[in-house]
């Protein structure tokens, strides 16, 4: 049977969503003290064992495609608003730690499918006053997804989820101005918006709560794989798999957006420009990122 959900307040049962394939494993949850289990009869039959006597199974109706639109308009809208409060407190030098952050984490990792499918279309508008919120909230999802997809552990991909979080955090330190700036930028502005990467690895790195990965994501995730990006010009390998996550996904989102002052690009088109340029990006990485947008 297709497990979606298990929630349970103690024990883990790793990812959030597989297939129970075994009487062990359904042992397992029966044993545990889970308030209940989410079983998607459309994607496989509801096994014997549980049909006995199990009284853990709670079905959820399939959702429209309205609701489902406007229940990841509504996880959207609270994640945002938390993530803004605990970035902000982070800038000022509040202490953080990880808790504060996880019923983001949450949201987004115990969305269902069909709320999850609508979270690409919920997060393209960007709304002026709260862009790196929403940016950094779309490019954790995206990057959540594409762990996923790329079958990385479950503390790995949670690990995406919070360094897309925090990873464009240094923007909070820059004036709006310069960040909004419609016209041409000069060089000193160019120059202070490149720093972003340097302010944010700076702040996190004073939160010893952070993990060295998400660090590494926050300094280097405008670096180019042919060495022509910012801040310390790595390239190949030198770029690890977790940053060239945030890469892929953080460049698709800003493509894709749609600002009060622009269209974004289709999907298809984004995908399209950075499957180009695999001088810059990690083609097999765009490549899955396109099949988790599709699908
Ligand atoms: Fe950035």
């Amino acid at each position: 049977m297709y497990v979606e959900a298990v929630e349970c307040p103690v024990v883990s049962f790793g990812r959030r969503r597989f297939i129970l394939d075994s009487d062990d494993e359904l042992a397992e949850i029966l044993k545990s003290p889970a308030d209940y289990v989410l079983i998607n009869t459309a994607r496989g039959a509801v096994g014997s064992a549980l049909a006995k006597g199990a009284a853990t199974e709670q079905m959820r109706p399939p959702l429209s495609p309205e609701q489902a639109r406007s229940e990841a308009a509504a996880t959207v809208a609270r994640s945002t608003k938390i993530l803004k409060a605990e970035l902000i407190g982070l800038v000022t030098g509040d202490p953080f730690d990880l808790a504060s952050i996880k019923p983001v984490v949450e949201e987004i990792t115990q969305a269902d499918d069909q709320t999850s499918s609508f979270f690409f279309e919920v997060t393209r508008l960007k709304h002026k006053d709260e862009t790196t919120f929403q940016h950094s909230l779309a490019v954790s999802i995206l990057m959540g997804k594409l762990g996923d997809a790329l079958d990385l552990d479950f503390e790995t991909v949670e690990l995406l989820i919070v360094a897309g979080l925090l990873h464009d955090i240094g923007k909070l330190t820059i004036a709006t101005g310069i960040l909004q700036k419609q016209g041409s930028l000069t060089v000193s502005e160019r120059a202070t918006i490149k720093s972003h990467p340097r302010r944010g690895h700076r702040i996190l790195k004073s939160h010893s709560a952070i993990p060295e990965e998400v660090l590494e994501i926050c300094l280097h995730h405008h670096e180019s794989l042919d060495g022509r990006g910012y801040p310390s010009r790595l390239a190949g390998a030198d770029i690890n798999q977790l940053v060239r996550i945030c890469t892929v996904c953080d460049v698709f989102d800003a493509l894709t957006s749609i600002r009060p002052y622009k269209q974004g690009w289709s999907a298809g088109k984004a995908l399209g420009w950075m499957f180009e340029r695999n001088n810059q990006f990690d083609r097999k990485l765009v490549l899955r990122l396109g099949a988790i947008i599709k699908s």
